[in-house]
Formats: structure tokens, C-alpha cells, sequence
């Protein structure tokens, strides 16, 4: 009898492509995927250590799931709990220590064993922690799976890890050295995708921008890779995730322009608009030197959506720096960006400094900042209305007969057409904006 695994992500779009490549490891053991956990025989949490509130809900969860796994013991039936992402990497055996009932607490980079330390699980009855960093041979090993996918969107992780060990971040210690995937291996795995029905491909990695995998003739920029998928049949789409100011080559920029495929989206985090403090956060960029690229960028692609993350409440930061990050968003006004407060983090050396600022400073900062990107995003999706976008459509809606796409822009659009299928790339007159979405409608012309 099939066994059945449910696989909980949090966090960044790069859990989302580990779960769905976890699921692909377990499969041939006999798992397949169930989104309710009184049906599990197994429950993976794949975990996110950014901030305190992502690593503080998994704790909880945990919680729960003991109690549920020691109620189901006193019915003779059985239940793994796995911890896996950069919490099972940054916490290790401290999870297992905290919380007995965890079987099982694996890193980014050792998924691809699973069907080891399962085995080991079970041999040892011992809780098993794998931490290693193994990057390279996890992309190999991941290579020979069968890849099931979950839409006619998807994720495909080119690069991870980082090595600019911004002050405030943890991604460093817990995904570990930049390594980028050899291209012939990202194109096979975009192949094979397009094969499944896939038409748009979101690269993902840390510091996707500075991709530099292996190639025939030595290393090869991202801007090269995007040129070969484009060729890739079946791929009509293709977005990256996410970038580095510093990264931002001359060729990428002008791929923009040049390449149809590649849609006019880009997700630049600035992270603060202050000098001083970008200069504390080690991002080794100045708010003018990202005024700069930005222009290079509109200059190159005039419609390209800009989006970006924030950090509000750094240590240090005052009433006039957080002045400078507002104005930065003035200037470059924001399709969509992501803000946060900082979160002090074990390690981090920005969590050793004694000048943190308090609590109710960064809500206060944060909800400024909030309102303002709330307004840009409102004012970039209103002047969509009347155009023509082509959406791709990825999923049902909620009314019957509707169904939700995305614009190049990455705006959901919603729409009622029983003509139209999941998978068609159309056209779409918009004609209202939602809280969160755009409404439209298909002129029954156009189809890709
Ligand atoms: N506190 C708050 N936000 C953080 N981010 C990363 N580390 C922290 C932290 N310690 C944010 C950054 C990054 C995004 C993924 O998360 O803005 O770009
Ligand atoms: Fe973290 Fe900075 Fe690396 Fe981004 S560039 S993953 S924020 S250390």
C-alpha cells in the first residue's frame, strides 16, 4: 500500500522547489503527497530560519505534531516527523533535543539521501541529523529523478548559497558557498519540464544574478543560460529570482531588451536607501550606485516592473536614514516590494550590536514604509487597466468557469473564459484592479 507524505514549506520560492524535489526522492520509496495531516504517515516541515517569527512557528508546529504522534502511538499506528530546510541546518541536533519526537532533521543540501537516513532511521531507531554541505552531489543524484511537476509554472533552482554575508543574514551559514549548476544540467532539467506541459521557468538562486555555471567552453553568465532556454521547446517564459545589485551585468541588462522570452519583471532588493546603513549591512552597493542601475534598466526595458525587499530597523538606523529609504521608493516606484523588520539573527554580526532599535520603533517605520508600497503597487496595477496583457494561465479560480494566470508583470489576473485552458498564453483586456489581483477579459483573438 501506498504511503503518504505531507511535505509543509515555508518560506522563500527555493523551499518550494526542495519540497517538490523531496517529494521526487520519496516517491519510488512509496510515498506520494497528501495535504492532510491525519492521512500522513510522514510530515516533513521544510523550514525557513530569515527571520524569528519563520523559525518560532516551526517550533510550534512541532509541538503539535508530538502530541498528535503520541495519541496515534496509543493507537498502534505510526508517525515520522522530518525537519528539513535551514532550520533543520542551522539548528540541528538542538531540534531533536527540544523535541524527541522528530525522526528525522535534514539540511538544504542532503534531501537527496533521504532514502539513506530513512533506512538508518530505522535500523539505529535513533534520531538521525544530517547537516553536511553537499550541494554538488545533490544536484547530480537529483538529476536521475523522474521530476513531477506541480504547474504549467515552475521553479528550477540554478544557483545556491551565498558569499556576500550581508550583516543581518543567515542564508550564508545555512545554504552555504555559492555554487552555481553546470548548464547543460539546467537545460536538461528545463527539457525535461517543457516535456511535462511547463511553459514558463522561474530560475531561482540566492544570488541568481551572479550565476557562473560550468559550461563547454569555461564558466557561463546568466544572460548565456537565458539565451539557451529561450531555445528550449516549449518554454515561452522565463523569469529569475532573486538578484544582487552587485551582479547586475551589462549583458543581463541587455538581455531584457533583446530576449522576448524573458519578462520584463525584476526583483533587485535595496534593502535600505541610507549609505551608512547599506555600508553596516555589508551590501557593498550605495543607494546611488541602485538609483543608477535601475535607470540603466528602465533605460534598456522602459515597462520593466521593479521590485525589491527592505529591511526597516536596522541596528543603527535613524529617523533620517529610515528618511532615505522612503525617498528611495519615491524614486524608483515599486510594481511590488517586500519589507520586513530586522530580526536579530544567532550569529549574524549584525545581532551583536548594543545600538538595536526598539520594537516599537521598526512597527512604526514598518507600516510607513507599508503604506507607501501598497500605494505604488496600487498605482502601477491601475495604469494596466485598459491594456492588453498576455497572461499565462496557471490555475482554476474559486468561481466556476474562472481561471487565474499571470501577467509579464507577475500580477495575478483572474478570468472567465470557457474557451480558454490552463497552459494558454492569451491576450487579456484588463478591466478592473482587486485587492491583490487584476480582472480582464479574453477578445477571443491570439493565442500562443
Ligand atoms: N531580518 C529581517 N529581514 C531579513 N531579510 C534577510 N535577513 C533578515 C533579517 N535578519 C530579508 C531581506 C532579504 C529577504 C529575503 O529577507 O530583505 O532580501
Ligand atoms: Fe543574504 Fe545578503 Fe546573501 Fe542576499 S546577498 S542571501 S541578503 S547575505
Amino acid at each position: 500500500m501506498m504511503k503518504k507524505v505531507l511535505i509543509k514549506t515555508y518560506g522563500c520560492q527555493m523551499n518550494a522547489y526542495d519540497s517538490s524535489r523531496i517529494q521526487d526522492v520519496l516517491a519510488p520509496l512509496g510515498y506520494e503527497p497528501t495535504e492532510n495531516v491525519d492521512a500522513a504517515d510522514f510530515v516533513v516541515l521544510n523550514t525557513c530560519h530569515i527571520r524569528e517569527k519563520a523559525s518560532e512557528k516551526v517550533y510550534s508546529e512541532l509541538g503539535r505534531l508530538r502530541d498528535m504522534k503520541l495519541q496515534r502511538a496509543a493507537n498502534g499506528r505510526a508517525m515520522m516527523i522530518a525537519v528539513a530546510g535551514c532550520v533543520g541546518q542551522a539548528e540541528g541536533a538542538e531540534i531533536t533535543r527540544r523535541n524527541p519526537a522528530v525522526d528525522l532533521v535534514f539540511g538544504p543540501q542532503t534531501y537527496h539521501r533521504l532514502p539513506e537516513l530513512l533506512k538508518q532511521r530505522g535500523d539505529t531507531g535513533a534520531a538521525v541529523v544530517e547537516t553536511e554541505f553537499e550541494v554538488a552531489n545533490k544536484f547530480v543524484a537529483l538529476q536521475s529523478q523522474p521530476t513531477a511537476i506541480q504547474s504549467v509554472a515552475a521553479f528550477l533552482t540554478i544557483q545556491e548559497g551565498c558569499d556576500k554575508f550581508c550583516t543581518f543574514c543567515v542564508v550564508p551559514y545555512t545554504r552555504g558557498a555559492e555554487y552555481s549548476r553546470p548548464l547543460q544540467q539546467i537545460i536538461e532539467e528545463a527539457q525535461k519540464l517543457a516535456a511535462k506541459g511547463v511553459r514558463e521557468v522561474t530560475l531561482l538562486g540566492q544570488n541568481v544574478n551572479a550565476y557562473r555555471g560550468a559550461g563547454d567552453n569555461g564558466p557561463e553568465s546568466l544572460a548565456r543560460l537565458v539565451t539557451h532556454l529561450s531555445q528550449v521547446r516549449g518554454i515561452e517564459r522565463i523569469r529569475y529570482v532573486t538578484s544582487h545589485p552587485r551582479d547586475m551585468s551589462d549583458d543581463l541588462i541587455a538581455a531584457h531588451a533583446q530576449n522576448e522570452k524573458l519578462m520584463p519583471y525584476l526583483h533587485l532588493p535595496a534593502q535600505s536607501g541610507n549609505d551608512g546603513v547599506l555600508k553596516a549591512m555589508n551590501r557593498g552597493h550605495t543607494a546611488s550606485h541602485y538609483r543608477k542601475l535601475i535607470e540603466r534598466v528602465r533605460k534598456a526595458k522602459p515597462d520593466m516592473a521593479i521590485s525589491g525587499d527592505f529591511i526597516v530597523g536596522f541596528p543603527g538606523e535613524t529617523a533620517a536614514a529610515f528618511a532615505d529609504t522612503l525617498q528611495i521608493v519615491r524614486d524608483v516606484g515599486y510594481a511590488a516590494a517586500y519589507s520586513f523588520k530586522y530580526s536579530p539573527r544567532p550569529g549574524t554580526p549584525a545581532a551583536e550590536r548594543e545600538d538595536q532599535v526598539p520594537e516599537a520603533v521598526k512597527n512604526e517605520r514598518l507600516s510607513r514604509l507599508q503604506a507607501l508600497i501598497l500605494q505604488q503597487t496600487a498605482t502601477f496595477n491601475q495604469a494596466c487597466v485598459g491594456r492588453n496583457l498576455a497572461v499565462l494561465l496557471e490555475k482554476p479560480g474559486r468561481q466556476e468557469g474562472q481561471l487565474i494566470g499571470r501577467s509579464p508583470y507577475l500580477q495575478s489576473v483572474h478570468i472567465s473564459s470557457p474557451e480558454l485552458k490552463i497552459g494558454d498564453i492569451v491576450p487579456i483586456s484588463i478591466k478592473s484592479v482587486g485587492s491583490n489581483s487584476l480582472s480582464g477579459q479574453y477578445d477571443g483573438v491570439g493565442r500562443v
